[in-house]
């Protein structure tokens, strides 16, 4: 496949499959406010996902669970305004989709009406097959969410990597291909053998995105606080910190507390 980029006035997600047939890597990250949004898109991220994890980032929840729809109604609404390039994608929360194709698509139009998102995200295969048709028929595009699917923490026990063994690897792979037959745009793969994406991403024409599971997906997403480095206590093999935002921010306000205390802040010249 070719290496070759091409520039994007806004990203679709008919793009996204036209980067996977270039092959040109899909970037995604989380962002949860306008701020934040507004860097992540200016730096040509393709996909900005509202995550659930704005559970943990921004509530300071142990789990993805707590979040309620209105909250990420709210994250995803400060996000579009920010944003002028990027697709947007939101997490349906733990809650809104699981028992009823019915409640499911409820959920999703609320995300798209009242956030202007352009697509959702929902974590599951076989088990949740019903609403996610039910959203596709609404003409609402849907990714998918394999592996580590942290709304199901509790059932996990753990935040250990996924489908190392034969039985659940096989029916990852079919959930894969059910998304893809059913219409998904895409399919985030989390915390998986690099040995699998390699297969799934093979088997796919619908573009993978990985988090934790290697470099053969078509795209990787990471949590925007764990990329800063604003998060210290996270620290898994995957993650590549491209900044120590909690050390430098830590200092910066320390010196800011230090000038107020010293009267040095403010000075002649920041006064009126
Ligand atoms: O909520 C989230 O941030 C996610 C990513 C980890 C893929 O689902």
């Amino acid at each position: 496949m070719s290496e070759s980029r091409k520039e994007y006035k806004r990203i679709t997600v008919k793009t996204l499959i036209e980067m996977k047939q270039r092959g040109e890597k899909i970037s995604m990250l989380t962002a949860y406010d306008y701020s934040m949004a507004k860097i992540v898109d200016a730096a040509n991220v393709d996909v900005i996902l509202v995550g659930d994890s704005a559970s943990n980032t921004m509530a300071g929840h142990e789990t993805t669970l707590p979040i309620t729809l209105d909250q990420m109604i709210y994250h995803a609404s400060s996000v579009i305004r920010a944003v002028q390039r990027a697709l947007v994608v939101v997490d349906i929360p733990f809650g809104c989709y699981q028992s009823d194709p019915k409640l499911a698509l409820r959920s999703a139009i609320r995300i798209m009406k009242e956030s202007g998102a352009h697509a959702v995200k929902m974590e599951g295969g076989e088990e949740i097959k019903d609403s996610v048709k039910r959203i596709l028929n609404a003409g609402i595009p849907v990714m998918g969410h394999l592996g580590l699917t942290p709304q199901s923490i509790y059932k996990f026990g753990t935040y250990t990597v996924r489908a190392r063994e034969e039985e659940e690897a096989k029916k990852l792979i079919d959930d894969a291909r059910l998304l893809e037959k059913l219409g998904c745009f895409a399919v985030v793969l989390e915390k998986i053998p690099a040995s699998l994406t390699k297969k799934v991403t093979e088997k796919l024409a619908i573009p993978t995105i990985g988090i934790g599971a290697g470099m053969h997906a078509d795209g990787q997403v990471l949590v925007i606080h764990d990329l800063l480095g604003m998060t210290h206590e996270f620290s898994p093999r995957f993650l590549r910190r491209y900044m120590n935002l909690y050390d430098e921010m830590s200092q910066a306000i320390g010196q800011y507390v230090a000038d107020v205390k010293s009267k040095d802040f403010p000075s002649q010249e920041e006064q009126y």
